[in-house]
């Protein structure tokens, strides 16, 4: 053997432990700044940013199933968007019209073909980086422009409708089934369902209306 082989035989090999991407659903907890396979959608960014960039179809991550919420007055079909993965750029590609007060005021949605058409959307896993948490939202388009008494309305009825119903020990909320096991509790020990914002105690499993 010449001598470069045996060096290079004899060089120690760093012990660098494997990133492993491990899918979000099955984290127990998502922190901030590590990466994720996350379930995305490909859809059509709706934002005049999108348009000015020529970019007409993107992956976006989401949470829950494709629905609509014809009790909170939206009968076309959508999908709930993971903030949490969601850089500056993809919030843009969605609501860049009402953009940057989107985290106060606007739940991101992904618009996806009706659901009677039986055309299902595109779905993949897409590595990606957690860049924040759940935003913890005091009230469904609240303070802003675009709070007005309808919206207002139709969640009092929402909240009326499932005033008897409980998270339970899975911690799934009962409107649409979206999971809230990683939705951490405020101070009061109360989350707030990332889709529409119901919020329910952590210890009773009761949902405490705002209305
Ligand atoms: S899924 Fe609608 S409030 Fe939770």
């Amino acid at each position: 053997m010449s001598q470069a082989v045996a060096n290079i035989a004899h060089l120690s090999v760093p012990n660098i432990k494997p990133v492993v991407i491990q899918n979000v659903e099955d984290a127990e907890r998502v922190r901030v700044g590590d990466s994720y396979s996350v379930l995305c959608a490909h859809g059509l960014p709706n934002s005049e940013y999108a348009v000015r960039g020529g970019i007409t179809e993107a992956w976006f991550p989401v949470i829950g199933r494709p629905h609509t919420d014809p009790e909170l007055g939206v009968r076309d079909t959508h999908l709930h968007c993971d903030e949490r993965f969601m850089t500056d750029h993809l919030l843009h590609l969605l609501v860049s019209n009402y953009y940057p007060t989107i985290l106060d005021d606007m739940i991101p949605v992904l618009w996806i073909p009706p659901l009677e058409t039986g055309t299902a959307p595109l779905m993949g896993r897409q590595v990606l980086q957690c860049v924040r948490e759940f935003p913890r939202r005091a009230c469904i388009n609240s303070g802003g422009a675009r709070c007005h008494p309808g919206t207002m309305d139709q969640m009092r009825k929402l909240e009326e409708q499932y005033g008897d119903k409980k998270i339970g020990d899975c911690r799934v909320c009962p409107h649409r089934g979206t999971s809230l096991a990683q939705v951490a509790p405020d101070e009061h020990g109360v989350i707030t369902c990332p889709a529409h914002l119901m919020r329910w105690e952590l210890k009773s499993g009761k949902l405490l209306r705002r209305y």
